[in-house]
């Protein structure tokens, strides 16, 4: 008997069918166990030989079911992981990573550098209201950058930013000074030409403190700073000019990276580049946002331009084609 049950637990092929052979053998109604039930008909003096020698086989049967069963599983796990194996040296059909568009890998360099100087990261809504765009940078109701040809209007008011000198406005009322930020994003005017899209993105900063704290030789030194680490060895002038946000206002050019300032078509012969707008903070912006005893500088540039001056992409035009010919340059 002992031998033949065994082989049944042997022969099974699946943790199923060693289970059955477990029922039939030792089951409350197995073979072995039926073999129990013929204790009460023995002798006395037979009983206990008979006990132990059945007791044993139990024993041994579970252990070779036990064994035979840590053998199955054990195939078993083999065989699923064999099943559902990923062969990880396979080559992904994806292998051609994508990249930054120049665009947003100048703005990171720009977010980067300023961001290592302290300066906090703030983004505004893209749809404004005339009053963060407008009123309170001190763009009088009849400025001619209100002009409707220049900006997309919504109802009541609302239109697409043109500038991202509102999260100025914004930044300052929602926080006292000192204030150090820059914001990034996207700008929209109604201008497509060679030179102008209808959607482009610049780079506002702010800085503002204490009365007399903050003066313009900051601002000046600042950037130039930055003109020089980005561009090289290069010459950073400050011309005279007029934003209504800022007084006393600068244009901030580079000498010609094209021609190293002799004069190309680039730099239209004069052998300067204009880079960003900049200033001090005009006092009718403070008033606007109930900000008083304070001083302060800010400037705005192009991030098509820096990145058209930095790659050194001829063309503003090819920055909006999606030409992969572009593209893959800067991967
Ligand atoms: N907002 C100006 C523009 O779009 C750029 C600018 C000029 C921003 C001077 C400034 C600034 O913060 O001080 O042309």
């Amino acid at each position: 008997m002992m031998d033949m049950w065994f082989d049944i637990i042997e022969g099974s092929k699946t943790l199923l069918e060693l289970d059955d052979a477990r029922i039939k053998i030792i089951g409350k109604n197995g073979e072995l166990s039926k073999e129990f039930a013929n204790l009460g008909k023995l002798p006395n003096a037979e009983k206990k030989a008979f006990a132990t020698k059945l007791n044993s086989q139990k024993a041994e049967i579970t252990t070779a079911l036990n064994n035979k069963k840590i053998l199955l599983e054990d195939e078993k796990l083999k065989q699923d992981l064999l099943d559902d194996s990923i062969d990880v040296t396979l080559f992904s059909k994806y292998k051609q990573a994508g990249s930054l568009h120049p665009i947003m890998e100048t703005m990171d360099y720009i977010i980067e550098y300023f961001a290592s100087l302290n300066f906090d990261v703030k983004y505004g809504p893209l749809a404004e209201d005339d009053f963060h765009n407008f009123e309170a940078l001190n763009l009088s109701k009849h400025h001619p950058a209100r002009d409707m040809q220049d900006t997309f209007y919504f109802k009541d008011s609302h239109l697409l930013r043109t500038h991202t000198s509102p999260v100025q406005i914004r930044t300052m009322l929602k926080e006292s000074f000192p204030i150090k930020m820059i914001s990034p994003g996207a700008v929209f005017r109604r201008d497509l030409d060679l030179t102008h899209t209808p959607m482009f993105h610049q780079v506002e900063a702010l800085v503002v403190d204490k009365k007399d704290v903050v003066s313009f030789a900051n601002l000046k030194d600042i950037l130039t700073d930055f003109l020089k680490y980005t561009f090289g060895d290069i010459d950073v002038r400050f011309r005279s000019s007029f934003f209504p946000f800022t007084e006393p206002s600068a244009e901030v050019d580079i000498s010609c990276i094209f021609c190293e300032a002799k004069g190309c078509r680039v730099c239209s012969h004069t052998g300067w580049l204009e880079v960003l707008g900049s200033g001090v903070v005009d006092d009718s912006v403070f008033k606007a946002v109930g900000y008083t005893d304070c001083s302060g500088y800010a400037f705005g540039l192009g991030v098509e331009r820096f990145a058209m001056l930095l790659y050194k992409i001829p063309d503003l035009r090819l920055m909006y084609e999606g030409d992969l010919r572009l593209l893959r340059q800067f991967r």
